[in-house]
């Protein structure tokens, strides 16, 4: 390492919270699947900025259209209209199939947002304040106090307690642990379609079925967290698409910017029309010019470079050569999750193991103590993940 990189962390180490154990690197630029720090070593990417950078880095039409919008109106009020916002809700609403859209400058607030329209709409059913909202074990969904108070792990939430009243967890894939909760204060069930952060565990097409007929029959409404698992990443636009059921509520984030920060929560007709109205709900920057454009290119881009063919193209074949780990290593346990969102299981922990991928230039991230998790922008090509496999190999048989 460089000494002018060893005077940059220490000063980050002085100056910013130290609300991260950062790895020892200072990122400069990217380009496609590649970043490079400032000392100019590359690295292959397969976090993606944890799932964000679907594009790759460095998209020259991505880039070309913010650079037009900055030029031309980067913010106004939202008591106004603006064309880029009206293009981004249009073409959301196409390609999710849900009726209303409100735009959030990340994620977390996208939940915020989901789980205030969820209590809006039992609270004009019935007038009641002590409406209850199951969520799942191991989940995450952000660090406001709303999306922490629906995170299903006790140590996040520890000691910022009182979380917000009347959350029940219940467990991903086991619907007898919903029915036990549900109850006729239940307004609301939210699970990520796909659990990111708590182990890449996919909600099963049987848990998920049940659990929109048990919400269709009580009206109850089914939140789905699309942040991580969103935006093409499992091959389908939104992943619960896989499954022919459908959210009455739904987040996204993370890759709907592709690097700025947006985020969304979309409702249904039924709940569009009978929750949140005028006063409600607000945010001063959630849907401003220069973040629907990055949202209208990120869609368009969708399109033109045909990002969810790629998924399902590349998708196999990572599975594959993660799957040829498995079997040549005793201590992977499993490898588990959807598209390009995976994860391989260890019975150890994996700091070691991406601590030396990231010496070799490889970038991985954990979910968990025990996961490798990959998250990979959604550009890759099989190649790449020739390239991961064979650093990932070589620091595995280091163990
Ligand atoms: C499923 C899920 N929901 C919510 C969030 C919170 O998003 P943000 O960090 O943009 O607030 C995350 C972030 O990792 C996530 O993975």
């Amino acid at each position: 390492m460089s000494e002018t990189m060893k005077k940059y962390i220490e000063e980050a180490e002085s100056a910013l919270l130290h609300t991260y154990n950062r790895y020892q690197i200072v990122l400069d630029k990217g380009d496609g699947g590649h970043l490079y720090d400032i000392d100019g070593k590359e690295y292959l990417d397969f976090v993606s900025g944890i799932a964000v950078f679907a594009l790759g880095y460095n998209n020259k039409a991505y880039n070309d259209a913010l650079k037009a919008q900055i030029d031309k109106l980067l913010h106004t009020s939202n008591y106004y209209y603006n064309v880029p916002a009206i293009e981004a809700a249009k073409k959301i609403k196409e390609v999710s199939g849900m009726d209303r859209v409100f735009f959030t400058n990340s994620g977390a607030e996208a939940v915020e947002g989901a789980l205030k329209a969820a209590r809006k709409y039992a609270y004009l059913k019935d007038g009641k304040t002590d409406h209850e909202i199951i969520a799942m074990n191991h989940s995450f969904h952000g660090r406001t106090f709303g999306a922490l108070s629906v995170t299903g792990n006790p140590h996040y939430r520890e000691a910022f307690r009182p979380m917000i009243g009347n959350i029940k967890f219940a467990d991903l894939n086991d619907f007898d642990s919903v029915l036990a909760q549900v109850n006729d204060k239940t307004c609301a069930i939210i699970m990520e379609t796909v659990q990111g952060e708590g182990g890449i565990f996919p909600a099963t097409e049987e848990f998920l079925t049940k659990v929109r007929a048990l919400c269709d029959e009580k009206d109850i409404l089914l939140i789905l967290d699309e942040i991580q698992c969103g935006m093409g990443r499992t091959g389908y636009m939104f992943a619960w698409q896989k499954y022919g059921i459908k959210p009455d509520i739904m987040t996204t984030a993370k890759a709907l910017g592709c690097g700025v920060p947006v985020g969304a929560f979309l409702l249904n007709k039924k709940v569009g029309e009978n929750s949140l109205v005028a006063g409600d709900h607000g945010t001063t920057y959630g849907g401003n010019p220069f973040a629907c454009a990055a949202i209208n290119k990120v869609l368009d881009l969708f399109k033109e470079d045909n990002i969810i063919e790629n998924v399902n193209k590349v998708a196999p074949y990572l599975e594959k050569r993660l799957d040829e780990l498995k079997d040549k290593y005793d201590f992977i346990t499993d490898r588990r999750g959807a598209g390009l969102m995976q994860g391989l299981v260890l019975n150890r922990p994996v700091a070691d193991v991406i601590n030396k991928a990231l010496d070799k230039g490889l970038i991985l991230i954990n979910a968990g103590a025990e996961i490798i998790r990959f998250v990979p922008p959604l550009i890759i090509t099989k190649e790449d993940v020739d390239d991961m496999i064979e650093i990932l190999d070589s620091c595995l048989g280091d163990l």
